[in-house]
């Protein structure tokens, strides 16, 4: 998939983003192992805690579409903001990409195309090997 159409996808999905907190809309667009794209947008709260992110709001939805194998990530934000992923969305992420491959696609300040990995974004992640690695929990 072009990163390009996948990031024009991740600005669609902005359209259905509940923002009306920050008015910081964000869209996720999250491609799947066989080729499907599932959008997300972030759905905020009037308690701001249970405010969850775009990119979480796709894992949550292609997971429940009996999704868990993705290629690609990418998000979109506000004309001239640089976004890169929060660090629970990262961890999320870091789920179903445990080896890190997973390809992250944004738009830097100047509205550049920029593509990294999650590996990249989160070196070091804690995931399902650690605990299992424990010898004996606790
Ligand atoms: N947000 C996302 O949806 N994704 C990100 O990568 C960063 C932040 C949302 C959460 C909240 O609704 C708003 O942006 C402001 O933090």
């Amino acid at each position: 998939m072009d990163p390009a159409a996948l990031l024009g996808m991740a600005e669609a999905a902005r359209t259905w983003a509940h923002a009306p907190y920050s008015s910081f809309r964000v869209g996720a667009a999250l491609l799947c192992e066989d080729g499907t794209i599932q959008p997300g947008c972030n759905v905020e709260n009037a308690s701001y805690g249970a405010t969850i992110c775009a990119e979480r709001v796709a894992v949550g939805a292609a997971i429940a579409a009996g999704h868990s194998r993705f290629q690609a990530i990418a998000i979109a934000g506000p004309a001239g903001v640089a976004l890169s992923p929060c660090g629970i969305c990262r961890q999320v992420l870091s789920e179903f990409s445990p080896d890190g491959a997973l390809r992250v696609v944004m738009r830097a300040a100047d509205g550049a195309m920029r593509e990294t990995t999650l590996a990249a974004l989160l070196p070091d992640a804690f995931g399902a090997a650690d605990l299992a690695t424990a010898a004996s929990p606790g």
